[in-house]
């Protein structure tokens, strides 16, 4: 059976830097995100006893040995269910460049584990799909519920799971994604974190993140935008502390990544409710209420170096749908 799903990118508030079991992907905090409206992916799988190997596609871009490797071992994950090595075909397609900070890998074995779990007939729950999508990439757990999401860390693979804290349109708030370089970034999330406990600050950002995380919670249960707010951006500076004071360093941001962290403390004392966040990469991700996206985007005309801007609001978590890409 030909099957096709459909999942969008998150944006973590409360970030993961960091496992306690690299194979299994188990994170060493819990975290909190949202999925994007605008970042998807679209991927459509087939199994085929003709197949000698997968046949594994990207459109627009191409995917590099090692990437079609990963996607062959979740592959061989998923198929592993069903008992016998029966080989696909996998188109993919992103709304967004690969690789640039924009969490390509949550989005993509997210709609990846969907896909092929509905292409062999496999029905599992959202808890079991998340696990699933855990193994490929962390992040992508988080891509499989609705809206406004928590991954539980746990201690198990079975017990690693994310869940839906609030459906999509429960709160009017946006992301505006500021990309700088949409080239692939030079360090992966998965070796840039793996050498997270040579920084002095390691332990140190994981105490802040168990209070975070309920102050976070908290401020998501009483749409405290401020506190939201405050509490997003210090979590995503303290992730970049630890990185940058990893051995040997990791420094994703760019000159221009400094320039719209300025811009952004500037238009806040002037009273705005503009609050920054940044994965691995140099791309800045602008948190602010729905009312003030337009105002926020024509300030963002004044900062150079900002190349193209990605307007999301909250979205569902990962759906089939019924176009295939092949
Ligand atoms: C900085 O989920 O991409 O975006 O599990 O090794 O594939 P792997 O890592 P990945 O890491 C995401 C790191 C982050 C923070 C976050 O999204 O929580």
């Amino acid at each position: 059976m030909k099957a096709t799903a459909k999942a969008h990118a998150n944006i973590a508030f409360i970030k993961y830097w960091g496992k306690k079991d690299r194979v299994l992907r188990l994170p060493l905090n819990s975290t909190i995100s949202m999925n994007l409206s605008e970042a998807y992916t679209i991927t459509t799988v087939e199994f085929s006893e003709i197949l000698k190997e997968d046949d594994i596609s990207l459109s627009g871009a191409q995917f590099f040995a090692e990437e079609k490797n990963r996607i062959s071992k979740h592959l061989d994950l998923i198929r592993g269910r069903v008992g016998k090595k029966i080989f696909a075909k996998v188109a993919t397609q992103n709304s967004f460049p690969k690789g640039a900070g924009i969490a390509s890998s949550a989005s993509g074995f997210a709609a990846l584990t969907l896909a092929a779990c509905a292409a062999l007939d496999l029905s599992f729950s959202e808890k079991k799909l998340s696990i699933l999508a855990r193994l490929g990439s962390g992040s992508a757990s988080r891509s499989i519920p609705d809206g406004f999401v928590e991954w539980i860390a746990g201690e198990s693979s079975e017990t690693s799971y994310a869940y839906s804290l609030q459906p999509a349109d429960y709160w009017n708030i946006c992301d505006i994604i500021c990309m700088v370089d949409t080239r692939m970034k030079k360090i992966s999330t998965t070796s840039g974190m793996d050498l997270v406990q040579t920084s002095p600050f390691f332990q140190a950002r994981l105490t802040a993140v168990e209070t975070n995380l309920e102050k976070l919670k908290k401020a998501l249960n009483e749409k405290d935008f401020k506190a939201f707010g405050e509490i997003t951006e210090q979590d995503a500076i303290q992730m970049h502390a630890v990185a940058m004071t990893q051995n040997p360093p990791v420094f994703y941001w760019n000159a221009v990544t400094m320039s719209i962290i300025h811009a952004v403390q500037l238009w806040r004392n002037e009273g705005l409710g503009v609050y920054f966040t940044i994965d691995a990469g140099p791309n800045v991700h602008l948190i602010c209420e729905g009312k003030d996206e337009q105002i926020i985007i024509e300030k963002l005309r004044e900062v150079s170096g900002v190349k193209q801007l990605l307007k999301n609001k909250p979205a569902e978590g990962a759906k089939m749908i019924k176009e295939h890409l092949f």
